[in-house]
């Protein structure tokens, strides 16, 4: 990994392989680990950029609300510092997904595509945005087990909650890497980025203007951003490609990786 300095915050970072630049941006509360198996099978044909965002992974906690903005704009500074001025790839899932918009309304002649996964364009109803205040106080005051035993369920298909691994070459399962992001995560970050997301815009109507090839992934199962409102995404952009990914929920890349991959690829080959 690589530590780079965005004016006194240093953001940790994988860059990897060489080519046309694949950005991977992970989901809340979690880090750049979610992406272990695109780095590993993409690298080989494309240069990967998969962050820590501002708050998460190896980064230094945040004790501000971060904001879609913020993240946006650390991107294109972290992009600045590898030397990276060529549009790039922007893949994002959920709240990668949030920042993918922010980045596309602020930078956007620094996209080349879009790859959304497991994601949504509207802002919070407001009581989604209470539930999000209501947690951020909760994991401040009760610490982080209470945010793993809230989100896990939502995030994978039913059957990655058996915490046993799936393949036999494998040391975890994908609920034990994700229990393990979570309980990473800061309190006071998890706070920081629910107060964050629960003031995001509505993006929806920026879907119509995008004008690059983008790519809408969604699990089968998805249980936070499901399948039907990922298809009206799709539908809403022009040069869009739309893929359900069978068998997974919310965390598709994590759960069906060889099928997110393949999607992955075969839509930047033609991008
Ligand atoms: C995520 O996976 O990033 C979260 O589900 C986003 C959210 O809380 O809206």
């Amino acid at each position: 990994m690589k530590t780079i300095d965005l004016d006194g915050y240093r953001i940790a970072t994988v860059d990897e392989g060489a080519g046309d630049v694949l950005l991977l941006v992970h989901g809340f509360p979690l880090d750049h680990t979610m992406w272990l198996e695109q780095v590993a099978d993409l690298k080989a044909d494309y240069r990967v950029v998969a962050p820590d965002l501002r708050g998460f992974g190896n980064n230094v906690e945040a004790t501000e609300p971060l904001t879609m903005d913020q993240h946006a704009d650390d991107l294109a500074r972290l992009l600045d510092q590898l030397d990276i001025d060529s549009p790039v790839h922007f893949c994002g899932l959920s709240m990668g997904g949030y920042v993918a918009w922010e980045f596309w309304r602020r930078h956007r002649d620094r996209v080349r595509s879009l790859l959304l996964c497991d994601t949504r364009a509207g802002d919070d109803t407001a009581e989604a945005a209470e539930g999000r205040l209501a947690m951020a106080e909760r994991v401040l005051n009760e610490g982080n087990a209470f945010a793993v035993d809230a989100m896990l369920p939502k995030l994978v298909a039913p059957r990655e909650l058996n915490e046993t691994p799936r393949e036999l070459n494998e040391t975890s399962s994908v609920a034990q890497r994700l229990r393990q992001m979570i309980e990473k995560t800061s309190p006071a970050s998890i706070a920081s980025a629910q107060r964050g997301m629960a003031q995001r815009i509505d993006a929806q109507a920026l879907l119509s203007d995008i004008d690059v090839p983008t790519l809408v992934v969604v699990g089968e199962h998805d249980a936070i951003t499901t399948a039907a409102e990922m298809r009206d995404i799709a539908q809403a952009i022009p040069r869009s490609t739309f893929v359900e990914i069978p068998a997974a929920g919310h965390m598709a890349p994590l759960e069906e990786p060889a099928a997110v991959n393949r999607a992955l690829r075969e839509f930047l080959a033609r991008a």
